[in-house]
Protein backbone atom coordinates (compact mmCIF):
# COMPACT_ATOMS: atom_id res chain seq x y z
CA UNK A 1 0.00 0.00 0.00
CA UNK A 2 1.30 3.32 -0.68
CA UNK A 3 1.47 5.90 1.70
CA UNK A 4 -0.46 9.02 1.14
CA UNK A 5 1.40 11.67 2.87
CA UNK A 6 2.54 14.36 1.46
CA UNK A 7 5.24 16.97 2.42
CA UNK A 8 5.26 20.51 0.49
CA UNK A 9 8.76 22.72 0.74
CA UNK A 10 8.58 25.81 -0.11
CA UNK A 11 11.74 27.27 -1.41
CA UNK A 12 12.31 31.14 -0.53
CA UNK A 13 15.10 31.83 0.60
CA UNK A 14 16.98 33.47 -2.56
CA UNK A 15 17.37 37.09 -1.78
CA UNK A 16 15.35 38.56 -5.45
CA UNK A 17 18.15 41.00 -6.05
CA UNK A 18 17.24 41.42 -9.22
CA UNK A 19 13.97 43.10 -7.81
CA UNK A 20 15.96 46.04 -5.92
CA UNK A 21 14.00 46.21 -3.03
CA UNK A 22 14.38 46.03 0.58
CA UNK A 23 11.00 43.88 0.56
CA UNK A 24 11.86 40.30 0.30
CA UNK A 25 11.04 38.92 -3.18
CA UNK A 26 8.18 36.83 -1.66
CA UNK A 27 6.16 39.65 0.05
CA UNK A 28 6.25 41.09 -3.14
CA UNK A 29 1.83 41.55 -3.57
CA UNK A 30 0.23 40.06 -7.03
CA UNK A 31 -3.44 40.67 -7.05
CA UNK A 32 -3.06 42.26 -3.13
CA UNK A 33 -1.50 39.25 -1.60
CA UNK A 34 2.25 38.41 -1.29
CA UNK A 35 3.38 35.90 -3.74
CA UNK A 36 4.22 34.05 -0.99
CA UNK A 37 0.32 33.98 -0.13
CA UNK A 38 -1.16 32.66 -3.37
CA UNK A 39 1.97 29.26 -2.93
CA UNK A 40 0.55 29.00 0.50
CA UNK A 41 -2.92 28.88 -0.49
CA UNK A 42 -2.50 26.56 -3.49
CA UNK A 43 -0.49 24.25 -1.73
CA UNK A 44 -3.09 23.47 1.51
CA UNK A 45 -4.13 20.18 -0.12
CA UNK A 46 -6.85 18.31 1.60
CA UNK A 47 -4.71 14.95 3.24
CA UNK A 48 -1.90 14.03 5.61
CA UNK A 49 0.37 16.57 4.42
CA UNK A 50 3.08 18.65 6.19
CA UNK A 51 4.64 22.27 4.86
CA UNK A 52 7.76 23.36 5.68
CA UNK A 53 8.96 26.86 4.39
CA UNK A 54 12.86 27.50 3.71
CA UNK A 55 13.80 31.17 4.38
CA UNK A 56 17.03 33.15 4.41
CA UNK A 57 18.75 34.64 7.46
CA UNK A 58 17.05 37.63 8.62
CA UNK A 59 13.66 36.77 6.91
CA UNK A 60 11.61 37.63 10.14
CA UNK A 61 9.47 39.44 8.40
CA UNK A 62 8.61 36.16 5.85
CA UNK A 63 8.53 33.53 8.36
CA UNK A 64 5.88 36.23 10.11
CA UNK A 65 3.86 35.81 7.36
CA UNK A 66 3.82 32.45 6.28
CA UNK A 67 3.00 31.68 10.06
CA UNK A 68 0.49 34.31 10.09
CA UNK A 69 -1.31 32.71 7.26
CA UNK A 70 -0.82 28.91 8.37
CA UNK A 71 -0.02 28.72 11.78
CA UNK A 72 1.19 24.41 11.69
CA UNK A 73 3.81 25.32 9.17
CA UNK A 74 7.58 24.48 10.00
CA UNK A 75 10.15 26.95 8.91
CA UNK A 76 13.91 26.24 8.43
CA UNK A 77 16.87 28.76 7.43
CA UNK A 78 19.33 28.75 4.98
CA UNK A 79 22.05 30.47 6.12
CA UNK A 80 23.68 30.77 2.76
CA UNK A 81 22.42 31.04 -0.65
CA UNK A 82 23.74 27.94 -2.36
CA UNK A 83 21.30 27.05 -4.64
CA UNK A 84 17.89 25.50 -4.86
CA UNK A 85 19.07 22.13 -4.27
CA UNK A 86 20.42 23.23 -0.80
CA UNK A 87 17.40 24.99 -0.15
CA UNK A 88 16.01 21.85 -0.80
CA UNK A 89 18.56 20.08 2.03
CA UNK A 90 17.91 22.26 4.92
CA UNK A 91 14.41 21.20 4.83
CA UNK A 92 15.38 17.40 5.20
CA UNK A 93 15.33 17.32 8.95
CA UNK A 94 11.49 18.72 8.94
CA UNK A 95 10.43 15.38 6.67
CA UNK A 96 10.36 12.17 8.89
CA UNK A 97 8.45 10.68 6.16
CA UNK A 98 10.26 8.08 4.45
CA UNK A 99 6.81 6.96 2.37
CA UNK A 100 4.85 9.08 0.42
CA UNK A 101 5.72 11.99 -1.73
CA UNK A 102 7.70 15.35 -1.37
CA UNK A 103 6.63 18.42 -3.58
CA UNK A 104 8.94 21.23 -3.94
CA UNK A 105 7.73 24.37 -5.17
CA UNK A 106 9.25 27.74 -5.44
CA UNK A 107 8.21 30.45 -3.70
CA UNK A 108 8.10 33.10 -6.50
CA UNK A 109 5.94 31.27 -9.01
CA UNK A 110 2.82 32.37 -7.61
CA UNK A 111 0.30 31.34 -10.03
CA UNK A 112 0.63 28.04 -10.13
CA UNK A 113 -2.70 26.29 -9.47
CA UNK A 114 -3.38 23.34 -6.80
CA UNK A 115 -4.82 21.21 -9.03
CA UNK A 116 -1.51 20.99 -11.15
CA UNK A 117 0.05 20.37 -7.81
CA UNK A 118 -2.28 17.61 -6.61
CA UNK A 119 -2.14 16.04 -10.18
CA UNK A 120 1.59 15.62 -9.87
CA UNK A 121 1.85 14.34 -6.78
CA UNK A 122 -0.81 11.48 -7.35
CA UNK A 123 1.55 10.60 -10.49
CA UNK A 124 4.32 10.98 -8.56
CA UNK A 125 2.76 8.19 -5.86
CA UNK A 126 1.64 6.24 -8.63
CA UNK A 127 4.20 5.37 -10.64
CA UNK A 128 7.30 6.22 -8.43
CA UNK A 129 8.75 8.09 -10.76
CA UNK A 130 9.65 11.78 -10.29
CA UNK A 131 7.47 13.92 -12.00
CA UNK A 132 8.35 17.78 -12.87
CA UNK A 133 6.49 20.54 -14.26
CA UNK A 134 7.05 22.33 -17.85
CA UNK A 135 5.76 24.50 -19.83
CA UNK A 136 6.09 25.88 -23.54
CA UNK A 137 8.01 29.20 -22.71
CA UNK A 138 7.59 32.38 -25.92
CA UNK A 139 11.40 33.41 -24.37
CA UNK A 140 12.95 30.56 -22.64
CA UNK A 141 15.74 33.25 -21.71
CA UNK A 142 16.91 32.35 -17.74
CA UNK A 143 14.75 29.36 -17.06
CA UNK A 144 16.02 25.89 -17.21
CA UNK A 145 15.13 23.66 -20.30
CA UNK A 146 13.87 20.20 -20.11
CA UNK A 147 15.85 17.60 -22.12
CA UNK A 148 13.37 14.97 -23.51
CA UNK A 149 14.20 11.37 -24.88
CA UNK A 150 11.02 10.14 -26.05
CA UNK A 151 8.52 10.64 -23.41
CA UNK A 152 11.14 10.49 -20.60
CA UNK A 153 13.10 13.24 -18.98
CA UNK A 154 16.38 12.61 -19.39
CA UNK A 155 18.22 15.99 -17.48
CA UNK A 156 17.21 19.89 -17.00
CA UNK A 157 19.92 22.06 -17.86
CA UNK A 158 20.46 25.41 -16.43
CA UNK A 159 20.11 28.39 -19.05
CA UNK A 160 23.05 29.32 -17.90
CA UNK A 161 24.92 26.16 -18.46
CA UNK A 162 22.97 25.28 -21.81
CA UNK A 163 24.96 24.55 -24.96
CA UNK A 164 23.10 26.87 -28.26
CA UNK A 165 21.18 23.80 -29.19
CA UNK A 166 20.10 22.93 -25.69
CA UNK A 167 19.13 26.74 -25.47
CA UNK A 168 16.67 25.98 -28.45
CA UNK A 169 14.39 24.19 -26.50
CA UNK A 170 11.02 25.83 -25.56
CA UNK A 171 10.40 23.44 -23.04
CA UNK A 172 11.51 24.75 -20.01
CA UNK A 173 11.02 23.74 -16.10
CA UNK A 174 8.77 25.82 -14.07
CA UNK A 175 9.98 24.83 -10.36
CA UNK A 176 7.36 22.49 -8.97
CA UNK A 177 8.88 19.18 -8.49
CA UNK A 178 7.75 15.49 -7.12
CA UNK A 179 10.11 12.63 -5.68
CA UNK A 180 9.28 9.72 -4.24
CA UNK A 181 9.44 10.19 -0.60
CA UNK A 182 12.05 7.61 0.39
CA UNK A 183 14.48 8.80 -2.53
CA UNK A 184 14.35 12.42 -2.01
CA UNK A 185 17.11 12.57 0.49
CA UNK A 186 19.73 10.31 -0.82
CA UNK A 187 19.44 12.23 -4.01
CA UNK A 188 20.37 15.56 -2.62
CA UNK A 189 23.41 13.97 -0.84
CA UNK A 190 24.31 13.55 -4.23
CA UNK A 191 24.28 17.14 -5.58
CA UNK A 192 27.37 18.66 -6.47
CA UNK A 193 27.89 22.19 -7.77
CA UNK A 194 30.25 22.08 -10.59
CA UNK A 195 28.35 24.18 -13.13
CA UNK A 196 28.24 28.11 -14.36
CA UNK A 197 27.04 29.45 -11.15
CA UNK A 198 29.23 27.29 -8.55
CA UNK A 199 25.59 26.40 -6.75
CA UNK A 200 23.76 23.17 -5.99
CA UNK A 201 20.65 22.81 -8.36
CA UNK A 202 17.41 21.14 -7.52
CA UNK A 203 17.13 20.42 -11.20
CA UNK A 204 20.46 17.89 -11.11
CA UNK A 205 17.84 15.89 -9.44
CA UNK A 206 16.86 14.56 -11.91
CA UNK A 207 19.57 13.04 -13.75
CA UNK A 208 20.68 11.90 -10.30
CA UNK A 209 17.55 10.29 -10.12
CA UNK A 210 17.74 8.58 -13.47
CA UNK A 211 21.17 7.25 -12.88
CA UNK A 212 19.20 5.56 -9.54
CA UNK A 213 16.77 4.13 -12.01
CA UNK A 214 14.59 6.79 -11.44
CA UNK A 215 11.87 7.69 -14.12
CA UNK A 216 11.10 11.19 -14.70
CA UNK A 217 7.94 12.44 -16.17
CA UNK A 218 6.87 16.00 -17.32
CA UNK A 219 3.91 17.10 -16.97
CA UNK A 220 2.73 20.42 -18.60
CA UNK A 221 0.52 23.39 -17.84
CA UNK A 222 0.33 27.04 -19.59
CA UNK A 223 3.09 29.76 -19.11
CA UNK A 224 0.70 32.20 -17.40
CA UNK A 225 0.77 29.18 -14.65
CA UNK A 226 3.76 29.04 -13.70
CA UNK A 227 6.01 32.19 -14.87
CA UNK A 228 9.00 32.86 -12.37
CA UNK A 229 8.99 36.38 -10.93
CA UNK A 230 13.07 37.61 -10.99
CA UNK A 231 12.23 41.23 -11.03
CA UNK A 232 9.75 43.58 -10.84
CA UNK A 233 8.71 43.20 -15.27
CA UNK A 234 8.28 39.14 -13.83
CA UNK A 235 6.19 40.66 -11.93
CA UNK A 236 4.02 43.06 -13.51
CA UNK A 237 3.56 40.43 -16.21
CA UNK A 238 2.24 38.11 -13.28
CA UNK A 239 -0.10 40.27 -12.38
CA UNK A 240 -1.06 40.60 -16.16
CA UNK A 241 -2.02 37.00 -16.24
CA UNK A 242 -3.79 36.80 -12.92
CA UNK A 243 -5.87 39.61 -13.39
CA UNK A 244 -6.81 38.08 -16.95
CA UNK A 245 -7.13 34.93 -14.85
CA UNK A 246 -9.94 36.16 -12.68
CA UNK A 247 -11.54 38.38 -14.86
CA UNK A 248 -12.45 35.33 -17.01
CA UNK A 249 -13.72 33.17 -13.73
CA UNK A 250 -15.51 36.15 -12.66
CA UNK A 251 -17.35 36.47 -16.39
CA UNK A 252 -18.07 32.86 -16.51
CA UNK A 253 -20.28 33.11 -13.69
CA UNK A 254 -22.08 35.95 -14.68
CA UNK A 255 -20.26 39.30 -13.99
CA UNK A 256 -20.71 41.48 -17.24
CA UNK A 257 -16.98 43.97 -17.79
CA UNK A 258 -17.59 46.87 -19.41
CA UNK A 259 -14.27 46.71 -20.64
CA UNK A 260 -12.82 43.70 -18.48
CA UNK A 261 -8.65 44.86 -19.28
CA UNK A 262 -9.67 47.90 -17.22
CA UNK A 263 -11.08 46.19 -14.07
CA UNK A 264 -8.48 45.34 -11.57
CA UNK A 265 -9.69 42.77 -8.61
CA UNK A 266 -8.23 41.27 -5.73
CA UNK A 267 -7.57 37.81 -4.92
CA UNK A 268 -10.31 37.46 -2.82
CA UNK A 269 -12.62 40.24 -4.59
CA UNK A 270 -16.41 38.18 -4.51
CA UNK A 271 -18.86 39.46 -7.30
CA UNK A 272 -22.37 37.86 -7.81
CA UNK A 273 -24.21 37.32 -10.88
CA UNK A 274 -25.30 39.98 -12.61
CA UNK A 275 -23.32 42.25 -10.99
CA UNK A 276 -22.26 45.16 -14.08
CA UNK A 277 -18.85 46.51 -13.15
CA UNK A 278 -17.67 49.94 -16.10
CA UNK A 279 -14.11 50.57 -17.14
CA UNK A 280 -11.66 51.75 -14.65
CA UNK A 281 -13.14 50.07 -11.79
CA UNK A 282 -10.58 48.75 -8.95
CA UNK A 283 -11.24 46.27 -6.47
CA UNK A 284 -8.83 46.38 -3.62
CA UNK A 285 -8.81 42.96 -1.04
CA UNK A 286 -11.92 42.55 1.44
CA UNK A 287 -14.80 43.41 -1.62
CA UNK A 288 -17.57 41.07 -1.24
CA UNK A 289 -20.15 42.82 -4.20
CA UNK A 290 -23.71 40.23 -4.00
CA UNK A 291 -25.64 39.71 -7.08
CA UNK A 292 -27.15 42.94 -9.07
CA UNK A 293 -25.06 45.29 -7.77
CA UNK A 294 -23.81 48.36 -10.43
CA UNK A 295 -20.42 49.91 -10.51
CA UNK A 296 -19.52 52.51 -12.85
CA UNK A 297 -16.76 53.86 -14.30
CA UNK A 298 -13.53 55.13 -12.36
CA UNK A 299 -14.85 53.28 -8.82
CA UNK A 300 -11.78 52.29 -6.59
CA UNK A 301 -13.28 49.84 -3.65
CA UNK A 302 -11.37 48.05 -0.63
CA UNK A 303 -12.83 46.16 2.16
CA UNK A 304 -16.64 47.06 1.73
CA UNK A 305 -19.47 44.43 1.61
CA UNK A 306 -22.28 45.63 -1.02
CA UNK A 307 -25.72 44.00 -1.08
CA UNK A 308 -28.24 43.23 -3.60
CA UNK A 309 -29.06 45.45 -6.47
CA UNK A 310 -27.15 48.52 -4.79
CA UNK A 311 -25.77 51.48 -7.44
CA UNK A 312 -22.27 52.91 -7.02
CA UNK A 313 -20.10 55.34 -8.74
CA UNK A 314 -19.38 57.02 -11.11
CA UNK A 315 -16.00 57.97 -9.07
CA UNK A 316 -17.14 56.52 -6.08
CA UNK A 317 -14.52 55.95 -2.97
CA UNK A 318 -15.43 52.80 -1.14
CA UNK A 319 -13.37 52.77 2.16
CA UNK A 320 -12.78 49.47 4.37
CA UNK A 321 -15.45 49.03 6.81
CA UNK A 322 -17.71 49.82 4.61
CA UNK A 323 -21.56 48.22 4.30
CA UNK A 324 -23.68 49.18 1.60
CA UNK A 325 -27.74 47.96 2.21
CA UNK A 326 -29.41 46.58 -0.64
CA UNK A 327 -30.88 49.16 -3.67
CA UNK A 328 -28.59 52.19 -1.55
CA UNK A 329 -26.99 54.29 -4.21
CA UNK A 330 -23.71 56.07 -3.76
CA UNK A 331 -22.88 58.91 -6.43
CA UNK A 332 -20.16 60.23 -8.17
CA UNK A 333 -17.10 61.94 -5.69
CA UNK A 334 -19.01 60.05 -2.25
CA UNK A 335 -16.01 58.93 -0.13
CA UNK A 336 -17.02 56.30 2.45
CA UNK A 337 -15.08 54.51 5.33
CA UNK A 338 -16.08 52.51 8.46
CA UNK A 339 -20.14 53.54 6.96
CA UNK A 340 -23.10 51.38 7.03
CA UNK A 341 -25.60 52.47 4.44
CA UNK A 342 -28.23 50.86 5.14
CA UNK A 343 -31.36 49.70 2.48
CA UNK A 344 -32.56 51.97 -0.40
CA UNK A 345 -30.79 54.99 1.82
CA UNK A 346 -28.71 57.72 -1.16
CA UNK A 347 -25.70 59.45 -0.62
CA UNK A 348 -26.05 60.36 -4.20
CA UNK A 349 -23.18 63.27 -4.69
CA UNK A 350 -19.74 64.88 -3.64
CA UNK A 351 -20.07 63.73 0.15
CA UNK A 352 -17.76 62.31 3.09
CA UNK A 353 -19.15 59.64 5.06
CA UNK A 354 -17.51 58.09 7.38
CA UNK A 355 -17.78 56.65 11.39
CA UNK A 356 -21.30 56.58 10.12
CA UNK A 357 -24.94 54.75 9.67
CA UNK A 358 -26.86 56.18 7.15
CA UNK A 359 -30.37 54.75 8.11
CA UNK A 360 -32.80 53.00 5.88
CA UNK A 361 -33.93 55.58 2.95
CA UNK A 362 -32.28 58.54 3.94
CA UNK A 363 -31.21 60.82 1.50
CA UNK A 364 -27.83 62.63 1.90
CA UNK A 365 -27.89 65.78 0.09
CA UNK A 366 -24.79 66.89 -1.54
CA UNK A 367 -21.35 68.19 -0.40
CA UNK A 368 -22.35 66.62 3.03
CA UNK A 369 -19.43 65.85 5.11
CA UNK A 370 -19.41 63.80 8.67
CA UNK A 371 -17.00 65.68 10.72
CA UNK A 372 -15.89 62.78 12.27
CA UNK A 373 -12.18 63.64 13.37
CA UNK A 374 -10.83 66.10 15.74
CA UNK A 375 -6.79 65.07 15.10
CA UNK A 376 -7.00 62.86 17.66
CA UNK A 377 -9.87 61.02 17.88
CA UNK A 378 -12.91 59.83 15.59
CA UNK A 379 -16.42 59.99 16.65
CA UNK A 380 -19.08 58.67 15.18
CA UNK A 381 -22.14 59.72 13.19
CA UNK A 382 -25.88 58.26 13.57
CA UNK A 383 -28.54 59.34 10.64
CA UNK A 384 -31.76 57.79 10.88
CA UNK A 385 -34.01 56.16 8.80
CA UNK A 386 -35.53 58.60 6.55
CA UNK A 387 -33.78 61.55 7.51
CA UNK A 388 -33.75 64.37 5.15
CA UNK A 389 -30.09 66.10 5.09
CA UNK A 390 -29.93 69.25 3.20
CA UNK A 391 -27.09 69.86 0.77
CA UNK A 392 -23.83 71.13 2.12
CA UNK A 393 -24.12 70.14 5.64
CA UNK A 394 -21.68 69.24 8.23
CA UNK A 395 -22.60 66.97 10.82
CA UNK A 396 -19.92 67.05 13.89
CA UNK A 397 -19.44 63.97 15.31
CA UNK A 398 -20.65 62.12 17.98
CA UNK A 399 -24.04 63.49 16.79
CA UNK A 400 -27.39 61.97 16.10
CA UNK A 401 -29.93 62.50 13.75
CA UNK A 402 -33.65 60.91 14.40
CA UNK A 403 -35.23 58.81 12.18
CA UNK A 404 -37.51 60.98 9.72
CA UNK A 405 -35.77 64.38 10.47
CA UNK A 406 -35.17 67.42 8.18
CA UNK A 407 -32.17 69.40 8.10
CA UNK A 408 -31.65 72.40 6.45
CA UNK A 409 -29.40 73.01 3.72
CA UNK A 410 -26.04 74.35 4.88
CA UNK A 411 -26.27 73.32 8.47
CA UNK A 412 -23.34 72.77 10.81
CA UNK A 413 -25.28 70.37 13.28
CA UNK A 414 -23.63 70.12 16.48
CA UNK A 415 -26.49 68.96 18.39
CA UNK A 416 -28.68 65.97 18.00
CA UNK A 417 -31.70 66.31 16.31
CA UNK A 418 -35.01 64.47 17.28
CA UNK A 419 -36.99 62.18 14.99
CA UNK A 420 -39.25 63.94 12.51
CA UNK A 421 -37.75 67.58 13.49
CA UNK A 422 -36.70 70.61 11.27
CA UNK A 423 -33.21 70.95 12.16
CA UNK A 424 -31.95 74.93 10.63
CA UNK A 425 -28.22 75.73 11.74
CA UNK A 426 -26.95 78.63 9.65
CA UNK A 427 -27.09 82.58 9.69
CA UNK A 428 -30.51 83.40 9.76
CA UNK A 429 -31.43 85.00 6.06
CA UNK A 430 -31.97 88.85 5.96
CA UNK A 431 -32.79 91.47 3.10
CA UNK A 432 -32.42 95.10 2.50
CA UNK A 433 -34.88 96.71 -0.21
CA UNK A 434 -33.45 98.19 -2.82
CA UNK A 435 -29.63 98.31 -1.26
CA UNK A 436 -27.94 96.67 -4.60
CA UNK A 437 -29.45 99.06 -6.85
CA UNK A 438 -27.97 102.00 -4.11
CA UNK A 439 -24.82 100.63 -3.94
CA UNK A 440 -24.35 100.44 -7.77
CA UNK A 441 -25.38 103.96 -8.56
CA UNK A 442 -23.51 104.85 -5.92
CA UNK A 443 -20.18 103.59 -7.38
CA UNK A 444 -21.47 104.46 -11.23
CA UNK A 445 -21.28 107.92 -10.27
CA UNK A 446 -17.85 107.67 -8.55
CA UNK A 447 -16.44 106.19 -11.91
CA UNK A 448 -18.37 108.74 -13.70
CA UNK A 449 -17.06 111.68 -11.88
CA UNK A 450 -12.78 110.24 -11.77
CA UNK A 451 -12.82 108.94 -15.33
CA UNK A 452 -14.37 113.37 -16.78
CA UNK A 453 -10.83 114.40 -14.29
C1 LIG B 1 14.86 28.17 -11.16
C2 LIG B 1 15.29 26.82 -11.77
C3 LIG B 1 15.02 26.86 -13.26
C4 LIG B 1 13.58 27.14 -13.54
C5 LIG B 1 13.10 28.41 -12.82
C6 LIG B 1 11.60 28.50 -12.87
C7 LIG B 1 17.13 25.89 -10.46
C8 LIG B 1 18.59 25.67 -10.37
N1 LIG B 1 16.69 26.58 -11.50
O1 LIG B 1 15.68 29.18 -11.71
O2 LIG B 1 15.40 25.61 -13.84
O3 LIG B 1 13.34 27.23 -14.93
O4 LIG B 1 13.48 28.40 -11.43
O5 LIG B 1 11.13 29.72 -12.37
O6 LIG B 1 16.41 25.39 -9.62
N2 LIG B 1 16.02 29.80 -3.50
C9 LIG B 1 16.39 29.43 -2.22
N3 LIG B 1 17.70 29.29 -1.91
C10 LIG B 1 18.69 29.44 -2.83
C11 LIG B 1 18.32 29.80 -4.15
C12 LIG B 1 16.97 29.96 -4.45
O7 LIG B 1 15.51 29.27 -1.35
O8 LIG B 1 19.85 29.27 -2.46
C13 LIG B 1 14.58 29.98 -3.82
C14 LIG B 1 14.27 31.38 -4.31
O9 LIG B 1 13.84 32.20 -3.22
C15 LIG B 1 13.16 31.16 -5.31
C16 LIG B 1 13.37 29.73 -5.81
O10 LIG B 1 14.24 29.12 -4.87
O11 LIG B 1 11.88 31.24 -4.70
C17 LIG B 1 14.00 29.71 -7.21
O12 LIG B 1 15.25 30.37 -7.16
P1 LIG B 1 15.74 31.37 -8.31
O13 LIG B 1 17.06 31.85 -7.93
O14 LIG B 1 14.68 32.36 -8.58
O15 LIG B 1 15.88 30.35 -9.53
P2 LIG B 1 15.79 30.67 -11.08
O16 LIG B 1 17.08 31.21 -11.54
O17 LIG B 1 14.57 31.42 -11.36
CA1 LIG C 1 13.02 32.36 -10.09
Amino acid sequence: MTSNALSTVILAAGKGTRMKSRLPKVLHEIAGRPMLGHVLANTRFERDTRTVLVVGPDMDRVSDYARSVRPDIAVVVQQKQLGTGDAARTALPELHDSDGVVLVVFGDTPLVRAETLENMADACRKSGSIVILGFEAADPTGYGRVLLEGDQVQRIVEHKDASEGERRTTLCFGGPMAVPAGHFGKLLEGLGNDNAQGEYYLTDLVALGRDAGLDCICVTCPEADIQGVNSRADLASAEASLQRRMRAEAMAKGVTFLDPETVYLSFDTKLGRDVTVGQNVVFGPGCDIADGVTIKAFSHLEGAAVAEDADIGPFARIRPGTEIGRKAKIGNFVETKKAKIEDGAKVNHLSYIGDARVGAGANIGAGTITCNYDGYNKFFTDIGAGAFVGSNSSLVAPVKIGDGAYLGSGSVVTKDVSADALAVARGRQMEKPGWAAAFRAKNESIKKASSGD
